[in-house]
């Protein structure tokens, strides 16, 4: 058994209890947070113990994991409180905001000998899994480019002030736009890109504030950069450009190209996200010429465009995100969870911690040491704040490679055996070489 207790009992709180039902291994000794409210209303609903001070919780030497879910600008005093106590942490991303006070927490943990772990935890789910093991089986050739969207959609026509968690905590949409959306989401595609290609050795980065008034409430600054658009120089020799952004519509694609092909993950938002490989052939890069089968996607697969949807790798806590089994719950909550888990995203936040507790346990290496997270806190910083002139650097910060989750690697299918061409790609190749020739 693995016993935690969360700092911080806000919005995403009743996100990390929505799968807590998968993970019977994980005991949670308490909550606490400054807004006695908040931690009321949460150990009512969840039954669960509040502790009455962030000294009262850290003297509780049962606990493996202090959960650290405060607001961005709480991050460093709690998690360097709870080092300090001897406690193991798992927090939430950034680990700060200001890049020697990060530095300061790994040095404190390590000094200490202690875990600095957190979020995102989204190395570890089934659809990056399948990406991997596509990878390691060649199904793409040679991965050398990475096209990575973030945006999420026009904030300033979303409402988002009404927004609320389960147990009604407003979505902190304030401290959203101020700390600005690459700080708050270029997390999510930078643990992807950093664990399977390594450490970024230069990048070079745009951002700027483009909408104006997105909320009624003043905002402290009211212009942090709503667009950041931001190119790597990865270990392994592919080059990415992820863009983030609270202006364009919808978009959490991941697209991994290689010289013989094309992978591409419809969300990274959702840990059971589609996975799609394209193996190139002449008839589908030719195909994707004509408008029609590039516009109606149909007609265009029947030419090869857009690949074969990839049957997921399943891993120990894949059905984390396949029900929902909350107490106390209304069919039509039932129904609004099962249509966002099956539409708009689905994530087992609770994975990070599980992984982590797995792998202390075994007395194994942290599966997302703190080096590696601090690396990702560095870039995003690096990004968010590199204005509309832009910023041409090489980061301070670097990491040990990252191995790929326990049993990823000799899963038994092999993308690239499995993978078979349309029949037009078989036996229209010399047609469409006669086209191209005249
Ligand atoms: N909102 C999301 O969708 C989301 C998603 C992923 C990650 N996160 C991250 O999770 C963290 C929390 O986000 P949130 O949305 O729950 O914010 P929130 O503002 O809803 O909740 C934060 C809670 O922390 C409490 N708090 C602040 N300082 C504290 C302290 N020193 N001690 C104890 N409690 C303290 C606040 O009272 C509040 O209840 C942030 O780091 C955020 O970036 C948020």
């Amino acid at each position: 058994m693995t016993r935690i207790a969360f700092v911080g009992c806000g919005y995403v709180f009743d996100i990390y209890m929505r799968t807590k039902w998968a993970h019977p291994e994980i005991e949670i000794c308490g909550v606490f947070d400054i807004d006695l409210t908040r931690s009321t209303t949460v150990a009512n609903h969840y039954a669960v113990k509040i502790y009455q001070s962030l000294d009262l919780l850290l003297a509780d030497t049962s606990i493996d994991f202090v959960i650290n879910l405060t607001n961005i600008q709480s991050h460093f005093a709690v998690t360097k409180q709870a080092l300090l106590s001897g406690r193991n942490v798992y927090s939430e991303k950034p680990f700060t905001t200001d890049l020697s006070q990060a530095k300061e927490l790994v040095d404190l943990a390590n000094a200490k000998g202690l875990i600095l772990t957190g979020a995102p935890c989204n190395i570890f789910t089934d659809s990056i899994a399948t990406l991997w093991k596509a990878l390691k089986d060649g199904a793409i050739g040679r991965p050398v480019l990475i096209y990575a969207e973030l945006d999420d959609n026009p904030a300033h026509l979303m409402n988002l002030e009404a927004v609320q968690s389960p147990t009604g905590a407003p979505f902190p949409v304030a401290e959203e736009l101020q700390e600005g959306c690459t700080v708050e989401h270029i997390g999510y595609h930078l643990a992807w890109i950093c664990s399977m290609f390594g450490p970024v050795q230069s990048f070079t980065g745009f951002s700027k504030y483009l909408v104006e008034k997105k909320i009624s409430k003043p905002l402290h600054p009211h212009d942090t950069a709503d667009v950041s658009i931001a190119c790597l120089n990865l270990a392994a020799g592919v080059i990415a450009r992820v863009t983030c952004s609270w202006v364009a519509p919808r978009n959490h694609g991941f697209r991994v190209i290689g010289d013989q092909g094309e992978i591409w993950v419809d969300n990274i938002f959702h840990d059971q996200s589609a996975v799609y490989l394209e193996r190139f052939s002449r008839v589908s890069l030719a195909a994707r010429k004509t408008y029609t089968l590039r516009n109606q996607p149909l007609f265009g697969s029947i030419f090869g465009i857009g690949g074969r949807r990839l049957r997921l790798v399943r891993r120990w806590k894949s059905h984390a995100v396949e029900s929902d089994k909350g107490a106390n719950r209304s069919w039509k909550q039932k129904f609004v969870s099962w249509l966002r888990r099956r539409e708009i995203y689905a994530q087992d936040k609770l994975l990070g911690i599980a992984e982590a507790a797995r792998a202390a346990k075994a007395g194994q290496p942290q599966p997302m040491p703190a080096e590696f997270l601090l690396h990702l806190n560095e870039i995003a910083l690096l990004v968010q704040r590199s204005g509309p002139n832009g910023v041409a650097a090489v980061p301070s910060t670097s990491f040990e490679p990252i191995s790929s989750p326990s049993g990823v690697l000799n899963h038994a299918t092999n993308y690239s055996d499995t993978y078979s061409p349309r029949l037009t790609e078989r036996y229209l190749t010399r047609i469409v070489d006669v086209l191209h020739r005249r």
